[in-house]
């Protein structure tokens, strides 16, 4: 199969997708466990994306992850879904297995071994501060409701969205904030997350004041361009611990590895720290 130059059986499917880093990854573990098969970038266009798939799933793809735009829509064309990418309401991995489209979601995954790993003690006071209600958002609030967080706060500048993300997610312990009320729980938190676009390069800032944060409080920002993003900044000033959202990146991409093929990439072989290097 011939997909932008590159024979390829494995891939990351966007539009754009030039940009990813999953090829980067994925090649480097397929040489590190010697398996011979080769990930590339697959540019879809939304209108494109049914047809597309199976017509290189019939020319040989057997697995792929799926960026923006989509995640969603990628969930029409499975067979069979897992609970958690139910649950999140997007796919973001896919297995042929026998002719059939297994989708999964390795995001929560990654989300929150990124976090055990970078602030092992994040869990003291068990309440979270989840800004934003898009994707990214609905991934980390599942991935904390999983590892029993008591409380979660969802701030968003659409409130109907942090209040979906709720019903569909929540129960007594999930709670929609209004944007302007984002730093008012700041003080009983002990995790705050911004899972928004904010602080990306070329976007704006996302403004919250830090100061009324407890010492022991994790701050997480799944963007990773800037590596260190302004609120890390930020939460770095007042001493707080931070989490940057390169880890997520490596750690759902691995988990998709090992559903691929039943082994887990040795992320100690130094490749990881090289290639964060270049993020700095
Ligand atoms: P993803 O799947 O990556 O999470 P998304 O679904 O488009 O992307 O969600 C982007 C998030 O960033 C949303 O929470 C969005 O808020 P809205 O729901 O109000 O759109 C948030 N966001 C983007 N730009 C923003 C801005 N300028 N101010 C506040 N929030 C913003």
């Amino acid at each position: 199969m011939s997909i932008n130059n590159n024979d390829i059986t494995y891939g990351v499917m966007g539009w754009p997708v030039k940009q990813s880093l999953s090829p980067e990854l994925h090649n480097h573990w397929l040489e590190q466990q010697g398996i011979n098969e080769y990930y590339g970038l697959i540019e879809i266009a939304p209108q494109d994306l049914d047809d597309k798939v199976l017509q290189l799933v019939s020319a040989g793809l057997k697995g792929w992850n799926v960026t923006v735009p989509h995640k969603i829509n990628m969930m029409l064309l499975c067979d069979e879904i897992s609970l958690t990418a139910k649950a999140i309401g997007a796919v973001n991995t896919v297995k042929v297995i026998e002719g059939r489209l297994y989708g999964t979601n390795t995001d929560a995954y990654g989300f929150i071994q990124n976090l055990i790993n970078i602030a092992p003690a994040w869990n003291s006071w068990n309440a979270a501060l989840v800004i934003g209600a898009g994707g990214a958002a609905r991934a980390a609030v599942y991935a904390l409701r999983e590892a029993g967080v008591s409380k979660i706060y969802i701030a968003n500048r659409t409130f109907e969205k942090a209040q979906e993300l709720c019903t569909d997610l929540g129960g007594d312990n999930i709670a929609a904030l209004k944007w302007q009320d984002r730093e008012s729980v700041i003080s009983d938190v002990s995790l705050i997350v911004n899972t928004t676009t904010l602080g990306m390069t070329g976007c704006a800032e996302l403004e919250l004041d830090l100061s009324t944060a407890h010492k022991d409080t994790v701050v997480y920002d799944i963007v990773y361009k800037p590596l260190m993003t302004k609120l890390l900044c930020d939460a770095e000033g007042y001493g707080l611990k931070t989490v940057t959202g390169f880890g997520m990146l490596v750690h759902q991409a691995a988990a998709a590895f090992k559903l691929w093929f039943d082994v887990s990439p040795d992320l100690n072989d130094g490749f990881i720290e090289e290639l964060e290097e270049r993020f700095k």
